[in-house]
């Protein structure tokens, strides 16, 4: 039997999950490919298996592995100078190659999520099959509603985005056939209908926490005929603005996937190696993402930017601002926006959106003070001589954009990034169960041991 037979068998059996119509073409489209890969794989592993491809010094044991080869992600790359790939695509080709909605100028995430699980740009009309379907699936049970209802409003939105997630694990389509006993190979076809339901309802998730602890409470419900990122707009009370909803179609696209070593994604991966369903995974990655050095940054970037302008009274001066860089960075704290683990020069996500700014909002006077500091930032770390990185990365950016259409809650901007970050991580967990990747455990040691392995190396 052809690939593409093998593929179509497969698929027919798929039907009996009851896809809705949207996403039954992407399901379709991923099972065809899905056999080659698994071949590939195996090619690879049968006459390379024992290649050495990397070696690993002490320093990297105790040094947050960096640069150590150990993960295997297929929806994107990251290169330390240009930045990051989807699937081979930079930030501005997907801007260019991606569908959009009529008149609108940004790519739809939902695009992006059928490009990183399969490879391949999706039409228009499947885009909006997709967006439909997600549509269709966005409604919360009553026990998560009244679950979020109930958190205190002092409660971090990042642990209430976690606990709502968790709480969706009762809707896990893998975990009930797991319980059934179901075969090895059709992990993923679970796995991808709870990935669409999860992604689906996100965005009700995060808007009922905003609604909650800062509004009334009331979430508006999805239209079927809306993209994803215009129905989110309006739940969170921006649909009205094109402009901002236009944003959070770029911003929902740049944060989704940066690799799969960062905490949110490796995360997201390590607890779904052991099987745990997309829910429980993603609210896994959820709670590494609020991380101040990781998601929350972009929360911690807009207070100090808040304390900086109020202490500079109006003059972005460069004298001034390198001034106050300091006064941060003696204080013992970090420049937060700058630096990064792998990068090493501004990250193209920064770019993106210092693009759309200068585009929207040229004299905002968050915008002016942010670029101010990108002229005065990287000189100062660079004669502080610790990071490795002195450019400004994606959080150092995001919070001026949603300050300036009224999203001034920084609390809550960590919850818009995990809404982007699973359009990343769970089309690299249906691939996981795809390829059949087995649970991960990776050596440690103590201490101890490790003297004795450096002497027993270098013969000390
Ligand atoms: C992103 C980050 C965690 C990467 O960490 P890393 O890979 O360990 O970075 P480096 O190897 O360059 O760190 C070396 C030293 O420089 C310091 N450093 C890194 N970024 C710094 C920054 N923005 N301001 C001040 N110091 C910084 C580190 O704290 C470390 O100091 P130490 O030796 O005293 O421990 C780090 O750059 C950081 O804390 N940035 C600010 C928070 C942020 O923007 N996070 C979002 C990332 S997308």
């Amino acid at each position: 039997m052809s690939f593409r037979n093998a593929a179509r068998k497969t698929f027919l059996s798929t039907r009996a999950y009851s896809t809705p119509a949207g996403s039954s073409a992407l399901k379709e489209r991923f099972a065809e490919l899905l056999p080659g890969w698994q071949a590939e794989v195996k090619d690879l592993k049968a006459k390379y298996g024992n290649t050495v491809i990397g070696e690993t010094t002490l320093g990297q044991a105790y040094g947050g592995m960096r640069g150590i080869k150990g993960l295997v992600w297929e929806g994107s790359v990251l290169d330390p100078v240009e930045g990051i790939r989807f699937r081979g695509k930079t930030i501005p080709e997907i801007q260019k190659v991606l569908p959009k909605v009529e008149g609108g100028n940004e790519p739809l995430p939902e695009a992006l999520f059928w490009l990183l699980l399969t490879g391949e740009v999706p039409t228009a009309e499947q885009t909006k099959a997709l967006s439909e379907d997600l549509a269709a699936r966005a409604k919360l049970p009553k026990h998560v509603e009244d679950l979020l209802d109930s958190c205190p409003s002092t409660l971090h939105p990042m642990a209430q985005f976690s606990i709502g997630i968790n709480a969706l694990e009762s809707e896990s389509e893998f975990a009930k056939a797991y319980a059934n006993g179901v075969g090895k190979k059709e992990y993923w076809k679970y796995t991808f209908e709870d990935s669409l339901n999860l992604l689906a309802k996100l965005p009700t998730i995060a808007a009922k926490i905003y609604k909650n602890v800062f509004k009334d409470g009331k979430v508006a419900p999805v239209d079927v005929s809306l993209d994803y990122s215009k129905n989110f707009a309006t739940q969170l009370g921006f649909g009205d603005n094109q402009e901002f909803v236009e944003l959070l179609r770029l911003y929902l696209c740049i944060h989704s996937d940066h690799e799969g070593g960062n905490v949110s994604a490796h995360t997201t991966h390590l607890v779904g190696s052991a099987l745990s369903s997309p829910y429980l995974s993603l609210a896994a990655g959820m709670n590494g993402l609020a991380g101040p050095l990781h998601g929350r940054a972009n929360q911690e970037v807009l207070e100090w930017l808040v304390a900086m302008k109020a202490e500079l009274e109006g003059d972005f001066s460069k004298e001034k601002i390198e001034k106050y860089l300091w006064k941060t960075l003696n204080s013992g704290r970090v420049i937060p926006g700058y630096g990064h683990a792998v990068l090493r020069k501004t990250d193209p996500r920064y770019m993106a959106q210092r693009e759309f700014a200068l585009k929207h909002m040229p004299d905002y006077d968050l915008f002016k003070l942010v670029s101010a500091i990108y002229e005065v930032a990287p000189k100062v770390l660079r004669e502080q001589g610790k990071t490795k990185n002195p450019w400004p990365n994606v959080d150092s950016h995001s919070g001026i954009l949603l300050q300036y259409y009224g999203l001034t809650q920084q609390s809550f901007y960590t919850v818009l990034f995990g809404v982007a970050r699973a359009f990343g991580v769970l089309p690299a967990l249906i691939i996981d169960r795809g390829l059949g990747l087995p649970i991960e455990r990776p050596k440690s040691f103590s201490t101890q041991k490790y003297i004795e392995l450096v002497k027993s190396i270098t013969k000390e």
